[in-house]
């Protein structure tokens, strides 16, 4: 096949936080409308031609049932758990962050590996690929509102102020932030991590009396330092939007754990209130993922990963009740999937995350059309440099 690239002049697109609301609502149903209505939500979406913007969800299915068998061992398709049922339905594999990154990277065969889920982990699935593999994000504007919250830019300007008051600091960052913060971490003797090991990697290092510097969620860093025996005081914030961090020397040195103020707009809606209404109207467990405020997670029974939310859940005995705190997507598949258990999230609001959410199933089809016209549409490609010490800190993060 002869194969061309198609890139948007702009490639990504940062979100707002005021976005990351546009798709909720009070209705239960979270059916996909066609992508015209969605296009009124008023958030950012990237351009497609105008051929699928009234197509109706049986036309879209069964085109992309088409073009997956036309296309055959060449393609393979990741799902985020939090991705919506109309486009994770398609999906070869689906998992949390680390366990997508983990497939991406033992994935020898396939020419396209097609990511739904957003911009950071499609760039993860690149760095652990080989070269003549192609990742493609369907819709370039489905970044998400933490990562942007970390631009890498400030975050080596803080590395470098940081490490020049102690050099007995390493940097870990999230698996949510730009290949370029991975890099810089894996330059400095740093990792990435994701929910599901962050314990394992801050251990790594705080055996050995390393300080540690987290990005780019305060949530996650404050909640893994504090289940790890690190004192409240022991934490300090730095502040992306004041000088040095909002942080003097004494208290850079002094600290054992530093958090950028990042956080998820869809995990910090969760708060004590409906964790109380939960256990005193229906008498649920509660289970929530750690990006969660720390508030939330000690007032929780459970909390971990998004795999590990649905391990618990599933494997609970029948007519159990659970109050969850995450991504509605998932929330729902869980109920649909267990009906002989009372499952619920714990926010009444219906939220999608808005960047999860803007997979929609036309955007899937727009690029399997693409590949079977020998066209690359939306390949995330990390540039040589960035990808061998970005590489590093995920090789680091595998090896945990
Ligand atoms: P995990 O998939 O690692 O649980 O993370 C959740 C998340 O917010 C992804 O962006
Ligand atoms: Fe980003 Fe939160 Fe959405 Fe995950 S759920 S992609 S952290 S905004």
């Amino acid at each position: 096949m002869n194969i061309k690239s198609y890139q948007p002049r702009k490639l990504s697109i940062p979100v707002t936080e005021l976005e990351q609301a546009s798709f909720c609502q009070l209705d239960d149903n979270l059916r996909s409308k066609t992508l015209e209505e969605e296009f009124k939500s008023g958030v950012k979406w990237q351009k497609v031609p105008n051929r699928y913007l009234k197509m109706s969800p049986e036309e879209i299915d069964f085109e992309i049932n088409r073009m997956k068998s036309i296309i055959g061992s060449k393609l393979y398709i990741l799902g985020h758990h939090y991705q919506r049922e109309e486009v994770i339905k398609f999906a070869d594999t689906t998992g949390d962050s680390f366990k997508l990154s983990l497939e991406a990277s033992r994935e020898k065969e396939a020419q396209f590996i097609v990511f739904c889920g957003v911009h950071f982990m499609a760039e993860t699935a690149d760095i652990l690929t080989s070269k003549d593999q192609k990742v493609i994000l369907p819709n370039m504007a489905a970044g998400c509102s933490m990562a942007d919250m970390a631009p890498s830019e400030d975050v080596e300007d803080a590395w470098e102020f940081v490490s020049s008051v102690s050099d007995n600091y390493v940097p870990i960052t999230y698996m949510n932030s730009t290949a370029a913060i991975k890099s810089l971490c894996g330059e400095n003797g740093g990792l990435v991590c994701t929910s599901s090991n962050a314990d394992k990697a801050f251990t790594k290092y705080l055996e050995s009396d390393k300080k540690i510097f987290f990005f780019p969620d305060q949530h996650l860093g404050r909640n893994t330092a504090l289940s790890l025996g690190i004192n409240l005081d022991e934490i300090k914030v730095w502040n992306p939007f004041k000088l040095n961090g909002g942080l003097s020397e004494i208290e850079i040195k002094s600290a054992k754990v530093l958090v950028w103020q990042g956080h998820c707009s869809v995990h910090t809606r969760f708060n004590v209130d409906q964790i109380e209404m939960a256990k005193n109207d229906k008498n649920a467990k509660i289970i929530v993922h750690p990006e969660c405020t720390n508030e939330v997670v000690s007032n929780s029974d459970y909390v971990g990963s998004t795999e590990y939310i649905i391990d618990v859940v599933t494997n609970s005995k029948s007519g159990s009740v659970w109050g969850i705190g995450t991504e509605i997507n998932l929330v729902k598949r869980l109920a649909s999937e267990n009906p002989d258990k009372d499952i619920f999230c714990l926010d009444p609001i219906v939220c999608p995350c808005a960047t999860m959410y803007r997979i929609h199933p036309a955007y899937l089809l727009w690029v399997l059309d693409g590949i079977g016209a020998g066209l690359v549409i939306n390949q995330v490609e990390v540039d040589f440099e960035t990808r061998i010490n970005s590489k590093v800190a995920l090789d680091r993060m595998l090896e945990l």
